[in-house]
């Protein structure tokens, strides 16, 4: 990983300051840097060991901040990483172009690896972000939607850049297409699980612990699947006032919501769901060589459903 920081250190240079200033900015903040983990775990897995992964496990760092940049503008965001995000810093406009800077500085970076397959997984992986994040806008303020419909959502907007990290490293190790299916399974498979505790959090993390604001979801009118099963689950009363919530994004309900959310034991069902989608990663990671690697791999799975932040 100190490797990775060194090429994301040196390719995020640019001769407009306010590029250097606003990117340095977010990437500096940190983050847990699961993404770029996720190439390094599989290449060594997998027995590549040639700098190429340290380029593309930053070339996924990148794609990944491009898309908070974004997504704190969409979602009117002011707290990122235990800062103020950059849209409350710099404003929309400058965050947006940013974003734009490295998602275009990431393309840069992933042809100089070479292999048209990588340009084929990443080309792929931006699109259905992209779709992810326009799906969940329509989404917006719709009690309705289906479970289906969120989980699509969030195998789009965020599990796919999970897949796409793992099956990166099997492409740099040339893995048979059997095992690179499997790597891929275990990133959608953990980057779902990722997710649905990410939207557990939202409700009952600690703030300073997340680096976010909690209640962010429901102050958009996001439908997760916390609520979801809350409406499932709660009595006709309890079920109209999240109704009420989700269309008009109500913020000072948010304990009283919190508290159904809670006794509903949706919360805790949702979690179970992350679960056993991480247990589902877990499984994939049988087509691996037994090694160092594939047992951190085992406990990356293990640590994503239990993490508070
Ligand atoms: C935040 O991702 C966006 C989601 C997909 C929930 P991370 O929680 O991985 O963000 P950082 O990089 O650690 O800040
Ligand atoms: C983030 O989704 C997904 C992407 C950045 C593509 P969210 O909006 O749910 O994540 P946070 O809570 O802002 O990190
Ligand atoms: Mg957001
Ligand atoms: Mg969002």
């Amino acid at each position: 990983m100190l490797e990775v920081d060194a090429v994301i250190a040196k390719r995020l240079s640019s001769d407009v300051a306010l590029i250097n200033q606003i990117a340095g900015y977010i990437v500096h903040a940190g983050g847990k840097r699961m993404r770029p983990k996720l190439v390094l775990l599989f290449a060594n897995a997998l027995g590549y060991d040639k700098p190429g992964r340290f380029e593309l496990a930053a070339v996924v760092e990148f794609i990944h901040t491009a898309t908070l940049l974004h997504d704190d503008v969409v979602d009117e965001s002011s707290l990122r990483r235990g800062k103020k995000t950059a849209n409350a810093l710099f404003g929309n406009a400058a965050s947006v172009l940013v974003g734009d800077f490295l998602y275009s500085r990431a393309f840069q970076m992933m042809v100089s690896v070479n292999r048209m397959r990588v340009l084929d997984v990443l080309a792929e992986a931006t699109n259905v972000i992209a779709e992810g994040e326009v799906l969940q806008l329509m989404n917006m303020h719709d009690p309705d939607i289906t479970v289906e419909s969120y989980l699509r959502v969030i195998r789009y907007k965020t599990a796919k850049l999970f897949e796409a990290s793992a099956r990166l490293g099997a492409v740099l190790a040339e893995a048979g297409p059997e095992v690179e299916e499997a790597c891929a399974g275990y990133g959608r498979a953990l980057g779902t699980a990722f997710q649905l505790i990410d939207d557990v959090l939202d409700y009952e993390g600690d703030s300073a612990a997340l680096g976010k604001n909690v209640g962010d979801d429901l102050r958009e009118g996001k439908t997760t699947l916390p609520l979801l099963i809350a409406m499932e689950r709660g009595t006709p009363e309890q079920k109209a006032l999240l109704r009420h919530a989700i269309e008009h994004g109500e913020l000072e309900k948010l304990s009283e919501i919190v508290e159904i959310v809670r006794a509903t034991g949706a919360l805790e069902a949702t979690r179970e769901a992350a679960r056993a989608e991480a247990n589902l990663a877990k499984d994939c990671l049988k087509l691996l060589p037994a090694n160092q690697w594939r047992e951190s791999l085992l406990e990356f799975a293990a640590q994503s459903v239990e993490r508070s932040f």
